[in-house]
């Protein structure tokens, strides 16, 4: 058997945005309005009525026996305009990790989960010169509102992520297609993280724990032989999953780029070094690198799957082995705590998210029979959401949503992966 220490969260992972609904001061809900960048024409307006139904998703997870609930903050319904707090979202949000609590289940809180109010996306979003400080600020509100109540904080989520989708390939807000802006993206997210962290930090009445839900993928060059491959392997590996972890660890981002990166504060990236308590993963997929000439803008890397890999309904490769080689590595390389803060499959039918969740716990056991110290694991997502420029279509959750009726319905997965937080152990 592969056993999970006593203390060992299992929990669920969820962002306001996807779930929340009714929040009409956001980039996003301005984004999606837009005809074109959604599939479907879908947006986030009403999601999953988690403003109004959390204590119903709330009960939900409760029934499953699962410890720990990432979930977070929207800031433009707490900031909806600048400076002006919004005390009554802030209560019901207070109201929301008490209740978790209260049912004895570790809250954990994302400051920014890919969303900006409106008013900050129109003055450049992160790309504003006052980004850093204003996360900063909005840092202290939630501290001052929460911190008595939630002692794991993110501070910010894939950054990596929102610098390519958003301002490298103009998939998501605010739609740039600039590779100096997507750098100035990484620079100015990292300098928010660091800035947010110390905010975080200064509450010292209460004890927290902060890190980055960092986005790792596993890679593999397709064709070993081919130093092209090869190289293209190590540029995506090195630039998008590790830039940001790197930071952290070595107080560098882009090696020489760093030195050229004048931030109004004076900020220098060396500053990020051990800004984090716990190493936050977001763990679901390999990619099979190729060199191509026609991916110029993705840094001439075209991410393959292989020829008859299992795939979600995104396509992704069902890939649990990098999951433990991950955790192994970064376990290692920052002697930290290590956090699965979001893993999931997209699966319509629930034919394969019980074995996914199985197979990726299994490599979580093993990395702790290994040494690592891995202290929880957050399945994404607690129910169907909002899947960004996906919109509806991809099903994450173990709990299927009837969004014309927003009717819940337990899948069968949710008890697979109960029973196994129940008996915390897994046959090997
Ligand atoms: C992550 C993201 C989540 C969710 C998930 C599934 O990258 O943090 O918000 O969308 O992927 O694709």
């Amino acid at each position: 058997m592969l056993h999970f220490p006593a203390s060992f969260l299992f929990g669920t992972a969820t962002a306001a945005t996807q779930i929340e609904g009714g929040c009409t001061t956001s980039d996003w809900y301005a984004f999606a309005r837009e005809p074109g960048h959604v599939r479907n024409g879908d947006t986030p307006v009403v999601a999953c009525d988690g403003w109004n139904r959390w204590r119903e998703d709330f009960s939900l997870q409760r029934s499953l026996g699962l410890g720990a609930y990432r979930m977070s903050l929207e800031w433009a319904r707490i900031e909806p305009r600048p400076g002006e707090i919004d005390h009554g979202a802030l209560d019901r949000y207070r109201e929301m990790v008490g209740t978790l609590r209260d049912w004895s289940i570790e809250p954990m809180v994302t400051l920014h989960h890919f969303t900006l109010p409106l008013w900050l996306a129109r003055e450049g979003g992160v790309l504003c010169p006052e980004f850093p400080e204003r996360l900063a600020r909005f840092a202290r509100v939630a501290a001052g509102a929460l911190s008595d109540l939630c002692r794991l904080w993110i501070t910010t989520n894939e950054p990596n992520v929102l610098a390519a989708q958003g301002y490298l390939l103009g998939v998501w807000p605010p739609a740039l297609r600039s590779p100096s802006a997507a750098i100035r993206a990484c620079y100015a997210l990292l300098e928010g993280h660091v800035a947010a962290y110390r905010a975080l930090k200064e509450t010292r009445i209460h004890e927290v724990s902060v890190g980055i839900a960092h986005h790792l993928r596993a890679a593999t060059a397709a064709r070993p032989r081919s130093v092209a491959d090869r190289l293209a392997t190590q540029t995506i590996t090195r630039l998008f999953n590790e830039a940001f972890a790197i930071a952290q660890c070595d107080g560098t981002m882009f090696g020489p780029l760093d030195a050229a990166f004048r931030s109004r504060s004076g900020f220098r990236v060396a500053e990020a070094r051990g800004t984090q308590d716990f190493f936050g993963m977001n763990y679901y997929t390999r990619d099979v690198v190729r060199f191509s000439m026609a991916h110029a803008r993705e840094l001439f890397v075209a991410r393959t799957v292989p020829d008859g890999a299992e795939r979600s309904d995104l396509g992704w490769e069902i890939y649990p082995a990098g999951l433990g080689d991950l955790l192994r590595s970064w376990g290692r390389r920052t002697g930290l705590p290590v956090i699965v803060t979001e893993n999931g499959v997209a699966d319509a039918s629930d034919a394969k998210r019980a074995r996914f969740i199985v197979h990726h716990l299994a490599e979580v056991a093993r990395a702790i029979a290994d040494g690592v110290s891995v202290q929880g694991y957050f399945y994404w997502s607690l129910l169907d959401n909002f899947e960004w420029a996906e919109g509806y279509e991809p099903r994450f959750g173990l709990v299927a949503m009837d969004y014309a009726t927003q009717g819940r319905s337990m899948r069968e997965s949710a008890r697979a992966y109960a029973r196994i937080a129940q008996e915390r152990a897994l046959p090997d």
